[in-house]
C-alpha cells in the first residue's frame, strides 16, 4: 500500500486542524485506521442501501468472470469511502493502486499509472474530483474505451501513442459530487451516496473496534461514545481511543457510561458532539447577540477566530445539526440551540418573569 492511503484535508484547508472531533484523519488516525478497517461488505458497518446495491454489482461482475463497474462513492470524510474501496478489490480478488486527485498534477502522471494496470485491478482515485482537467479528459478515454493516448516527444514533433488498457475497475472517491464535471460522473457505471450514520450504527463500530483494540466496554459507553460522534465512524474511532486512555489511568480500563462522560468531559466534547469552538459560537450568537441574525463577521470577531474557521469548520455541522441558520440577514440561532446551552430565548421569556428571562441572557 502506497503513502497516498491517507485522506487529508487540502493543504491549508482549516478543516484539517487535528480537532478531536475533526473528520479528517490526522497522523495517528491513519497509523491505527488500518487495523480498524472491515475487509468485508459483511463487516461493514450500516449503509445498508449502498452495501446491498454494491453487493449486487461485484457478485454479477465475478458471475459473469467480468471486471466489475466504476464506481463512484461520494460523502463526507470519514464516512468510509477508502474502507470500501479496498472492499471492492477484496470482493472481487483483485490487486488494487491507490492514488489521489492532487497526486496527479500532469497527464502523464495519470498515463503512467493506467499503462502498468494490471487486468481487473482496482484503480482507488481519491479526491477525485481535484484532478488536473487534462487529467480528467485522459481518464473519460480510459474508463469508457480503455485505451489511453500517450504523448511520445515534445513540442511540434510530439506523436500520441494510442495503447490499449487492461479491464480494469476505477473506484473514484469525493467528498464533492457536485464538483465533479458531468461527463465524468456519468462514466461511472454506479455510484454510491454514503450517508451520515445513525448512532446506533456508530455503537456497532464502537464495539467491533473496542474488540480489535482489546478494550472492554459495556453498552452504554459505546451508546455515550456513539452519541458524540458526529454521525461519522472515523470520528467514533477517535474518541474510542481517548476514552480508552482516561479509562486506563483514571478508571480500571473498562469503559461505561460514567467513565466515557467524564473522559469526553475531559476532552471537552460535549453530548452532541460539539467542541469548544462549536460551543463558543453557539454561545456568542445566543449571549452576545440574542441569538442573531448576526453577520458572520462580527461573529467571528466576537469569538476571536477567522472567519473562514467559523464558517468552514463549525458552521456546516451546526448547520446540519439544526442548531444555526444561515439567512441573508445573518446568522441566526435555532429554539434548539437555546435548549442545547439550557438557556430561554428572549421571546420565550414567561411574562411578569420581571426580565428574569433577560437576565439569564446578559448577566454574569
Ligand atoms: N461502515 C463502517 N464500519 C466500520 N468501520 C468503518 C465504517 N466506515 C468507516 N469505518 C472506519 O472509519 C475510519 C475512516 O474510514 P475511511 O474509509 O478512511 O473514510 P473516508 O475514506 O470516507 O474518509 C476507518 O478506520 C474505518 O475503519
Ligand atoms: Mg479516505
Amino acid at each position: 500500500m502506497n503513502r497516498d492511503d491517507i485522506t487529508t484535508g487540502p493543504a491549508g484547508d482549516p478543516a484539517a486542524d487535528g480537532r478531536l472531533v475533526g473528520s479528517f484523519a490526522d497522523g495517528e488516525d491513519q497509523a491505527v485506521e488500518a487495523a480498524l478497517r472491515p475487509k468485508s461488505l459483511d463487516e461493514f458497518v450500516g449503509q445498508e442501501r449502498v452495501r446491498e446495491q454494491l453487493d449486487l454489482v461485484l457478485t454479477a461482475a465475478r458471475a459473469r468472470g467480468a471486471t466489475a463497474d466504476h464506481v463512484l462513492l461520494s460523502g463526507a470524510p470519514g464516512l468510509g469511502k477508502t474502507t470500501l474501496s479496498m472492499i471492492i478489490a477484496t470482493e472481487m480478488q483483485a490487486p488494487i493502486r491507490i492514488t489521489s486527485g492532487p497526486a496527479i498534477q500532469h497527464a502523464g502522471d495519470l498515463a503512467a499509472i493506467l499503462s502498468s494496470l494490471q487486468e481487473g485491478e482496482v484503480l482507488f482515485l481519491d479526491e477525485i474530483h481535484r484532478m488536473s482537467r487534462p487529467a480528467e479528459e485522459m481518464l473519460y478515454m480510459a474508463m469508457e474505451d480503455f485505451r489511453v493516448d500517450v504523448i511520445v516527444g515534445k513540442g511540434p514533433g510530439a506523436t500520441a501513442i494510442p495503447l490499449d488498457l487492461p479491464p480494469f475497475t476505477l473506484v473514484g472517491a469525493t467528498t464533492r459530487a457536485g464538483l465533479l464535471p458531468p461527463p465524468l460522473r456519468d462514466r461511472f457505471g454506479f455510484t454510491a451516496h454514503m450517508e451520515f450514520y445513525a448512532p446506533a450504527e456508530l455503537e456497532r463500530v464502537v464495539h467491533r473496534s473496542a474488540q480489535l483494540l482489546d478494550v472492554e466496554i459495556d453498552t452504554e459507553g459505546a451508546a455515550e461514545i456513539a452519541g458524540r460522534s458526529r454521525g461519522t465512524p472515523r470520528i467514533a474511532n477517535r474518541l474510542l481511543r481517548r476514552v480508552r486512555d482516561y479509562a486506563q489511568v483514571k478508571a480500571d480500563g473498562r469503559i461505561t457510561r460514567a467513565v466515557a462522560s467524564a473522559a469526553l468531559r475531559v476532552y471537552e466534547v460535549d453530548t452532541r458532539g460539539l467542541d469548544r469552538l462549536d460551543r463558543a459560537v453557539l454561545h456568542a450568537l445566543l449571549k452576545l447577540f440574542g441569538g442573531g441574525p448576526v453577520g458572520l463577521s462580527t461573529l467571528a470577531v466576537a469569538v476571536g477566530e477567522e472567519r473562514e474557521t467559523v464558517e468552514e469548520v463549525a458552521e456546516p455541522f451546526l448547520v446540519r445539526e439544526g442548531l444555526l441558520a444561515r439567512t441573508p440577514r445573518g446568522r441566526i440561532a435555532t429554539p434548539a440551540a437555546w435548549a442545547h446551552l439550557g438557556l430561554v430565548p428572549p421571546q420565550q421569556a414567561p411574562p411578569g418573569a420581571g426580565g428574569g428571562g433577560q437576565r439569564g441572557l446578559f448577566g454574569p
